[in-house]
């Protein structure tokens, strides 16, 4: 395993598939034994609402880390509601605490403080940190504490309107703060077979992978229900419907990522 296991999920554009994204790469990484951790850093909190138990919130959520500048995730990372993932929830306030944030000395390194001891000790294969559409602190944080960068891209009119901006601010990030960060990949989402709109947006996503040349090639992530109905049972399409046409595209794309992570061909699907 290599130790570069940090993503970061994001683009500018909302709604894209981000949340969609960790929540389904997290449910089948779990799935094939992996000791996934998701960071929820998005105050609209969607992952924390998808994965947080029935029980509810136990303990702290990242808005009090970070107000306190916690030094690790102990007392805030906690299991969720899918075994094998560990979440790390957001609540509303985080965008408050953001604000006061922003005079504060170190700012961007808040998150990678409280994610490099647990790094240190190999608790986890992979960290999937979700971003909200925005350029913050909180999307700042989340590039300074990732190695990687996953760009969702819809297949739709735009495809790549958020993608240029992110890539924009990921390159400050590198030249800057985190030497590290590589783009990953981008994945197209939402594809809709047969319609030339969708089709046009792919052609578009291709253009600029084989312009920029990420070390990982993915597929598109087709559009289906069941991608939507899953988060309503706290499923991931692992557990939910796993041999779907969506559930086997977000397969590949985990098994491309862990092939690519690990440094050696897939193994232990069940
Ligand atoms: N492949 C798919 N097929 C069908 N529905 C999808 C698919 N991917 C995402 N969705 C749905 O599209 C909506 C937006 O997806 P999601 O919340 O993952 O986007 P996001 O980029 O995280 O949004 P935001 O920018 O608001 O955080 C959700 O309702 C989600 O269930
Ligand atoms: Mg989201």
């Amino acid at each position: 395993m290599k130790s570069e296991r940090v993503i970061a999920v994001a683009n500018l554009k909302g709604g894209v598939g981000k949340t969609t994204t960790v929540l389904n790469i997290a449910g089948f990484a779990a799935k094939a034994g992996r000791r996934v951790l998701v960071i929820d850093t998005d105050p609209q909190g969607s992952l924390t609402q998808i994965l947080l138990p029935e029980h509810g919130l136990q303990g702290k959520t990242l808005t009090d880390a970070f107000r306190e500048r916690a030094q690790s995730l102990d007392g805030v990372r906690q299991p969720s509601a899918i075994p094998g993932i560990d979440l790390v929830p957001t609540t509303l306030g985080f965008d408050a605490v953001l604000q006061g944030a922003s005079a504060w000395t170190g700012r961007e390194y808040v998150l990678l403080d409280m994610l490099a001891p647990h790094l240190a000790t190999d608790e986890y294969d992979l960290v999937l940190i979700d971003c909200r559409p925005a350029i913050d602190l909180s999307v700042t944080n989340a590039l300074t504490a990732a190695h990687w960068m996953l760009v969702p891209a819809e297949c739709s009119f735009m495809a790549l309107d958020g993608y240029e901006y992110v890539q924009t601010l990921a390159r400050q990030i590198q030249q800057r703060i985190n030497p590290q960060l590589r783009l990953l990949g981008i994945v197209p989402t939402r594809y809709r077979g047969g319609t030339g709109h969708s089709q046009a947006a792919l052609e578009e996503i291709e253009r600029q992978v084989a312009a920029v040349l990420p070390p990982v090639r993915f597929a598109s992530v087709r559009l289906a229900v069941a991608a939507a109905d899953a988060p309503a049972y706290k499923l991931s399409l692992a557990q939910f419907a796993p041999s779907s046409a969506v559930g086997s595209d977000y397969r590949t794309l985990t098994e491309h990522i862990l092939t690519f992570l690990e440094d050696r061909p897939y193994e232990s699907w069940s």
